[in-house]
Formats: C-alpha cells, structure tokens, sequence
C-alpha cells in the first residue's frame, strides 16, 4: 500500500550533554520523512533544555552542523512542557533528575511521548513510582534507552538464543573491562547519590541482557566490589568520589538459568572490551567487542 500524507514528530531534548548530543545525530538521521506504518513521518527537533549554557550552546552549534535547526531552547524542562513545541521528549540529563522531569512529563495535561535514558532512575522505588504513574496514561508511551538491546550484534545474539539453536540457556557471562568513567557535567556521575552507583549506572544495560537471554526474572543476587583504582585523587565539593571500580556479581534467575558480570574499570586497552557468552543445555555462542 502507497504511503499516505506526512504527518510530524516534533521532539524536544532534556539534557544537552554527551548523551542529549548523540540524540541529536539519531534524530538527524530520522530528520527527512521516513516511512513507519505505511505513514510518511517528519521529524523535527523543536526544543532543547538544559541548565548548562555551554551544554546548550554546543546542543544548538551540533544541531546546525547537522541541518537540523533548532529554534527554541530553554534552562528547564518544565518550561518546555508549558511551551507545546514537543510531541516526543528524549530525556538525556543526569541520573538523579530522571524521576522528577519523568513525574513531570507523565502529569502534564498535554500528552509527550518519552524516551529517557537507563537508567530509569537511581532507585528501585522511584522506578516503580514512574512505571505506576505511566500505566495511568495511556495517551503516552515511554521507553527507556537500553540501546544495548539493538547493537546489531547483540540483537543478533538476541535472535540466535530466541530461535531455541541454544537450547535452555543456564549460564550468561558477561565480562567488561574497561577505561574509567568519563568526565560529565558538573562532574555528577563521581557519586551513588547521583547516577545509583556504578553497578546501576554502567551495568543495567548487561543485568537487562541477562534477563533477555535467561528469558526469566532474577530471584537471588551475590555481589563483591570495591573501589580499588579510579577517582580516588579527585576532590569535589570537598568529597572524594565514592563509585566502584571493580565488581564480580551473580544473579540466580527464576528458572533456574544463572548470570555472572564481572566488572573492571581499570582496564584501559583491553583486547576486548565486552564479552558475551551464553550457553545453553545443547549449545554455547560468544561474542567479543574488540578493539
Ligand atoms: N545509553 C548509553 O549507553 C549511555 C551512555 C552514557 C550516558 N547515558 C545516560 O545518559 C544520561 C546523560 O548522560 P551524559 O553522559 O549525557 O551526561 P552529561 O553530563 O554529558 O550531560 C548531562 C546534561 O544534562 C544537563 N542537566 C543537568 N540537570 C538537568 C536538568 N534538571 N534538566 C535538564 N538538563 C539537565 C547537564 O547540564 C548536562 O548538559 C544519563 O542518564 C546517563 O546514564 C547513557
């Protein structure tokens, strides 16, 4: 069937840093009209917001750059809701603003549709608040960016372990080593108290991984970490960072299938970064991100 008359996503972006710029590349390859559902769609970025002026100002400058110009920008993301300039909101700003700007956006009388960034939020409680409070709109959908999940090759790691070629996975190891975390703004990723600690921050994409491959839900958790290498000559505010740097977890799973993540960030210049490797009762696959 014949694609019908264009209609328009106008999405605005909360957060304007690393993550908030990315999103901006993503929606310029979005920007011309694309075909979804036998519909043309246009995408436009209405609206940027961030409390950080130079995050706006490279926001905008990249935004150019990429023949995508956006007109309005504002220091909240409250004012953005208020303006009407956005149908979508990409919520990329720190961790611990996640809850209050997703309660915002979910209670506004005008629907946004929502893509935020993993993780949800910094605790298990606040999580559930959103998940509550999202089932009571049903006018808006709100995704969270575990992006993990589409690499292509895990996807297809995803698809080989769905086709049953596996059998029934009971072993997920997952191994990161790796550079340590990188500068953000204000520095807000050095604290628990900011991003829900390391294991949250870094690790929800490969916890969401497991639950995927394992096919059920975790019932036990055994962890041991310690911050051992990284930040500990860094002083903000008075405070000496307080993340790991380094942890081995197991995570037993409903059905019985078992997870393994074992976590370095001293380990800059690894052969491989990431590794995957599910094994099932009749077969095994592996995965290596090399560098
Ligand atoms: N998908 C991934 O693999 C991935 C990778 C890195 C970061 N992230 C996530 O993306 C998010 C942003 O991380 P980042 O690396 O871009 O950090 P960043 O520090 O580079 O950018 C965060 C931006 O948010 C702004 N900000 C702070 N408070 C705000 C508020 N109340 N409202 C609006 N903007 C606000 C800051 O000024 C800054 O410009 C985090 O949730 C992080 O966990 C995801």
């Amino acid at each position: 069937m014949a694609a019908t008359a264009a209609a328009e996503v106008r999405y605005g972006i909360v957060g304007v840093g690393m993550m908030g710029r990315e999103h901006l590349h993503n929606l310029a390859h979005l920007a011309g009209e694309v075909e979804r559902a036998e519909q043309l769609v246009r995408v436009r970025v209405t609206c940027l917001a961030d409390p950080h002026p130079e995050s706006l100002r490279l926001g905008l400058r990249l935004a150019d750059e990429l023949g995508l110009p956006v007109p309005q920008t504002f220091s909240g993301h409250c004012e953005l809701l208020d303006s009407g300039l956005c149908d979508a909101v990409i919520v990329s700003s720190p961790n611990m603003t996640h809850y209050q700007i997703l309660m915002d956006i979910i209670s506004h009388p005008k629907p946004h549709h929502i893509l935020v960034e993993k993780p949800l939020c910094t605790t298990v409680q606040d999580c559930q608040k959103v998940v509550e409070a999202a089932k009571q709109r049903s006018d808006i959908l709100v995704q969270v960016g575990l992006e993990y999940r589409y690499m292509p090759p895990v996807a297809k790691l995803i698809d080989i372990v769905k086709s049953g070629t596996l059998g029934q996975v009971r072993m997920v190891a997952i191994r990161e080593h790796r550079f340590p975390f990188l500068v953000k703004v204000n520095n807000w990723n050095r604290f628990n108290c900011n991003s829900g600690g390391t294991l949250v921050e870094k690790c929800c994409h490969f916890f969401d991984l497991m639950r995927l491959f394992a096919a059920a839900n975790p019932v036990r958790v055994m962890a041991s970490g310690a911050i051992d290498v990284n930040h500990k000559d860094e002083i903000y505010d008075g405070k000496v960072p307080d993340i790991i740097d380094n942890a081995y977890v197991i995570v037993e799973f409903d059905n019985g299938s078992r997870g393994m993540l074992d976590l370095c960030m001293f380990a800059e210049g690894s052969r491989n970064e990431q590794e995957i490797s599910v094994v099932g009762d009749i077969g095994k696959v592996q995965l290596r991100r090399c560098f």
